[in-house]
């Protein structure tokens, strides 16, 4: 007699096709032809284009290729509909917001099969993912839609918001991207991705039946010229988008110096690690949901399978043992785990890699699987052998393919982790928490999961540390991405910098005095600069004052090396940070009124010891906020915990405005010391010794060298190498120059670093809104959610 292991291996799934009739008939119903949804009525375009069911190459509808003009169109309806979209006030919002998940709810199967048709991903994923997180987007922003005058009292809403996306997830995208923007009191043009528009278009649809008013609402189709047309177009205040790490960079470029929010989410390259403690088993399945989820067409997909020697062998046959049971064909059978790729051009660019990778000498492993004869598909595969710098160990697939490697020592698995442009998310496993939770802060990634992968959820934020962008989508940091403080708006129009005396000549410029060039710092120690070139400075009253070391790029070079071996100010305590700055705050005031001398000096204020008085209560202020800016519990649907962290960004280069030399300084130094950040400072141009000055306060400040370094010189050279250099991670700039500040953001773009830029504006230094608060918090950290599932 067969045991029943026997008789369950000859057992195979019978046809469970998930019926099309709903979806076909609602294309019919439009005559397979959809228009361009602007100020709530559809509209041709001259030009369209087909969307194809990539499981059998058949066209399902034309779609128009929206103009120029239609932009035009699309932004000044959504800007004529915005002030009666605030007006509508949170809970008015909200009610809509919720009709409009309920009907998502209601018609969920129509777009789950609609969503298959077009994209090629399997119904059970449409169904039992993206769909209810959709819905569940919409019922959670509308909570925030309810509480925002309580939670969001002191910002405003963007205005109008251009939103563009990838197909990989077209109508989850699309949720993630216009429910915090209609909660937040926005309106938005959206434009969904060329392959897969037809899900965005049913919901303009819902919109209408929803009662979203017009114009709050838009969506045009087309590819990427009308993504650009909606980046380009001055009447957009904020643009969020998702999708290649290259169009990414274009966009930062074109929007450098517009003033536009941007929120970028980008490819990943993400570890999946496997420690030798971990319930393997566990782990493949987790592995499963990591890169074969939604055919490896994931941002996010655990694509590098790290996995600890001991255990390798073992892990890597039972992957390949699960790989063969791995069902692949018609995306709409309902027992099928991998369906078609989007299109053909990406089925031929994965396959491209995998044979570079096989011609390199690595082992390509895949299962022993019939593929259908027509559509786009490719087999789960596994690649072995690959050295960490080979192209499929670096480069984004987005398909169905793992890079395998083994590590020793959790440090080796930390190591290959972040080697890697990337930083969206990882995987851990491992049955100690211990190591688990260990392993997790070193881990440069926006989302890591223990012993669980790709989980997502509206009240967890989702984003990217390094390549992988900035800004957060889902829960209240994503709320942030569509507002602003109401105090940006009160900053004065221009800097104000009271004009100085023609300079005098120096009574000690003799060519055999002393050389008393202030120097640089350093490392914690003074430094001259590398070109040995100085410059001088002059009181407002046109008095010499003091030669400064003119920094170059070498020693900004320097600098960043010094802030990088400073990684222990990182590691410190957040109550030693505090006891630091504090520390700076005591010493400055028992020099206070040098400093007020030195002010006075070099602006001619009539009020410098009110200055010295806010920069020592604003060291205070960030001493305070150093062990008080705590991460959030949240409570996904999960039996589990997520834990959003409030991280340091790493290395900050700040340039510094002119106006109040020591409170400026101070203004943003101290946040992002108070963080953990490690500071490369360029002072004010103009008034650069106040931070001179300080050297000798830091010295006797219990600082540890290299946390805080000082570059006096040219803020136009100086910031052009902060926003050029490989290893900072972000720059700000806020000495007024306009375009400065466009060329930080323009030349950041290479390596997505973060920005924080004041533009042309003015602040008001003194005032505690404009130069304080969660923004500037905000600015200073990033957040990483982790997923601790339990009792599982
Ligand atoms: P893509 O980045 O070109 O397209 C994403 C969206 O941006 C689409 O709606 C597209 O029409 C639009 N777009 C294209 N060029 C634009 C421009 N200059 N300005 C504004 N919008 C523009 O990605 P694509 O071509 O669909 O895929 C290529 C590769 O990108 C994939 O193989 C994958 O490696 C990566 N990718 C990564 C995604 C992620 O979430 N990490 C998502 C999609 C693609």
């Amino acid at each position: 007699m067969p045991t029943i292991k026997e008789i369950l291996q000859t057992m195979d799934y019978g046809p469970a096709l998930e019926t099309t009739k709903e979806a076909l008939a609602w294309l019919d119903q439009h005559g397979r032809r959809f228009g361009l949804f602007i100020d709530n009525t559809w509209s041709e375009a001259a030009e369209t284009f087909a969307t194809n069911n990539p499981a059998d190459g058949s066209e399902l509808a034309q779609v128009m290729q929206a103009t120029q003009d239609d932009v035009e169109r699309a932004v000044a309806a959504a800007r004529r509909a915005q002030p009666g979209w605030v007006a509508l006030g949170g809970h008015g919002r909200a009610k809509i917001m919720y009709a409009l998940s309920r009907l998502l709810q209601k018609h969920a199967r129509l777009f789950a099969v609609l969503e298959t048709l077009d994209n090629g991903k399997t119904i059970r994923e449409t169904r039992d993912a993206d769909l209810p997180l959709a819905a569940r987007h919409f019922y959670h922003h509308a909570g925030w839609a309810q509480l925002q005058s309580e939670e969001f009292a002191d910002y405003r809403a963007v205005g109008v918001v251009g939103q563009i996306v990838p197909w990989n997830f077209p109508l989850l995208m699309l949720a993630w991207k216009i429910a915090p923007a209609l909660a937040a009191g926005n309106t938005v043009v959206f434009k969904p991705a060329e392959y897969t528009p037809l899900t965005a278009l049913l919901f303009a649809e819902i919109c209408q039946r929803a009662g979203v008013p017009a114009g709050v609402v838009n969506i045009v189709t087309g590819d990427g010229r009308v993504g650009e047309a909606i980046v380009n177009h001055p009447g957009i205040d904020k643009l969020a988008f998702t999708g290649s790490t290259e169009v990414g960079r274009l966009i930062r470029k074109a929007t450098a110096g517009s003033g536009k929010k941007l929120s970028l989410e980008l490819g990943g390259k993400s570890p999946f690690i496997v420690f030798d403690d971990a319930d393997l088993d566990a782990a493949v399945e987790g592995l499963v949901d990591s890169i074969w989820f939604n055919q490896g067409q994931v941002c996010c997909a655990g694509s590098r399978l790290l996995v600890q020697e001991s255990v390798y062998d073992r892990f890597i046959a039972k992957v390949k043992a699960r790989m063969q049971n791995l069902r692949v064909g018609s995306p709409l059978d309902k027992s099928n785990d991998i369906g078609a790729l989007v299109d053909p051009v990406q089925q031929q660019r994965i396959h491209g890699l995998v044979e570079s990778a096989r011609a390199e000498g690595c082992e390509v492993w895949q299962p022993n699987v019939e593929l259908a004869a027509t559509g786009s598909w490719y087999l789960p595969t596994l690649i072995t052998g690959a050295s960490t710098s080979a192209a499929v160990a670096q480069a984004e697939i987005f398909g169905p393919v793992l890079v395998a490697m083994s590590f020793r020592t959790p440090a080796e698995a930390v190591q290959l982790a972040n080697n890697t442009v990337y930083g969206l998310a990882a995987c851990v496993w491992s049955e100690s928490i211990s190591l688990a939770l260990d392993v997790v802060p070193q881990i440069k990634a926006g989302v890591v999961w223990i012993n669980t992968a790709n989980q997502f959820d509206a009240a967890c934020g989702f984003g990217g540390y390094k390549e992988s962008g900035y800004g957060r989508e889902g829960g209240k940091e994503g709320m942030y991405e569509y507002l602003v403080p109401l105090a940006e708006d009160a900053r004065p129009a221009a800097p104000v910098i009271a004009e100085k005396a023609k300079a005098k000549p120096s009574e000690t410029d003799s060519p055999f005095g002393v050389d008393r060039t202030a120097k640089l710092y350093i490392g914690g120690k003074q430094a001259r600069p590398d070109g040995a070139y100085s410059r001088a400075i002059n009181g407002a009253n046109g008095d010499f004052l003091a030669d400064i070391g003119e920094g170059s790029r070498k020693d900004i070079r320097n600098a960043v090396e010094a802030a990088h071996k400073a990684s222990g100010w990182t590691k410190a305590t957040a109550h030693n940070r505090a006891q630091v700055l504090y520390y700076i705050a005591e010493n400055l005031a028992i020099r206070a009124d040098e400093f007020a001398q030195r002010i006075a000096q070099q602006t001619g204020s009539k009020d410098a010891a009110r200055e010295v008085a806010a920069s020592i209560e604003r060291l205070f202020y960030w001493a305070a906020w150093a062990d008080k800016y705590d991460g959030a519990a949240h409570q996904p649907p999960m039996h589990g915990i997520t834990v959003a962290l409030n991280e340091a960004v790493g290395v900050i280069g700040i340039v510094c405005p002119n106006e109040n030399p020591l409170l400026g300084f101070i203004s943003l130094v101290a946040p992002a010391l108070a963080l953990g950040n490690r500071v490369v400072a360029v002072p004010s141009e103009q008034h650069p010794l106040s931070a001179i000055d300080l050297y000798q306060v830091l010295d006797t400040s219990d600082l540890p060298g290299g946390a805080l370094n000082i570059v006096t010189g040219s803020a136009d050279e100086l910031a052009r190498t902060l926003a050029t250099h490989g290893d900072i991670d972000a720059v700000w700039r806020h000495d007024g120059s306009a375009e400065g500040c466009a060329e930080v953001e323009r030349l950041s773009s290479e390596s997505l670093k973060r920005t924080w830029v004041g533009g042309g504006k003015g602040r008001d230094w003194f005032d505690p809104k404009q130069a304080g608060g969660r923004v500037v918090l905000q600015h200073a950290s990033q957040v990483k959610n982790v997923w601790i599932p339990y009792g599982v």
